[in-house]
């Protein structure tokens, strides 16, 4: 079976990074929690590795201003930049995306410069913020937009909220798995954080299918 990330060339160098093949538009994942500390990094890194292992193009958006998820994974921005000139409109995203080990797996880095920019996905008032602009035009790469974020309450409201059943236990080779700049799948495939985070893959991958053949059926083309 041919691979289903294909991939093109990035403007600023000779590495390629995986462009979307499905026909559906990338859905937005946001890993939210009011707290520090609970996991969402862990999250949404695991996840992506997951989902990219699974052949689902994936963009994981990094809006940490820690760069966690950047770090995580060994990486650096490249000389296109990063999220802080994506959302200082200083760049546009395809210029700042980088490649992973996982051909399905992009990552949009960031450094420790996002302190203090706007983050904000939702529009508000009829005004776009630069995050969702920015998502906007990259969406029909991916299957899937992973981010990272620490939300003040009221943002809740704006999201669809779905509680998916997995649960991941506490496992220590989780909490190594950054220091060694990989995602725990190719930290450690056999350990029981692999396992909860592949799990969970399938179990976003199969709700993702079934709403969108839903919304398929229930807006079909004129
Ligand atoms: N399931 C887990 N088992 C063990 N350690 C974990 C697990 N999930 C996360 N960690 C570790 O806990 C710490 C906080 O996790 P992190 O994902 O950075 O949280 P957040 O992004 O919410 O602040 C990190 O050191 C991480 O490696
Ligand atoms: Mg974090």
């Amino acid at each position: 079976m041919p691979p289903k990330c294909s991939t093109w060339n990035i403007p600023w160098g000779r590495d390629r990074v995986p462009v979307l093949t499905s026909a559906s538009m990338g859905r937005v994942i946001a890993i939210a929690n009011q707290k520090g500390g609970v996991g969402k990094t862990t999250t949404a890194i695991s996840l992506a590795a997951a989902l990219a292992i699974a052949e689902r193009p994936t963009l994981l958006l990094d809006v940490d201003p820690q760069a966690s998820s950047t770090k995580g994974l060994a990486l650096r921005p490249g000389p296109g930049g990063e999220m802080y000139g994506v959302l200082t409109g200083e760049a546009q995203i395809e210029e700042i995306l980088l490649p992973t080990e996982l051909e399905c797996l992009t990552v949009a880095p960031a450094s420790r410069d996002l302190v203090g920019v706007e983050v904000e996905l939702v529009a508000e008032k009829g005004r776009e913020f630069p995050l969702s602009q920015a998502v906007a035009r990259v969406r029909d790469r991916f299957d899937f937009i992973l981010m990272s974020r620490q939300v003040v309450a009221d943002i809740r409201a704006f999201f669809k909220e779905k509680v998916y059943r997995t649960i991941v236990p506490r496992n220590v080779r989780l909490g190594e798995a950054p220091s060694f700049g990989k995602p725990i799948m190719l930290y450690d495939i056999r350990s029981r954080g692999a396992e909860s985070y592949l799990n969970l893959a399938r179990e976003v991958i199969r709700h993702h299918e079934k709403t969108s053949a839903r919304q398929r059926t229930e807006q079909p083309h004129p």
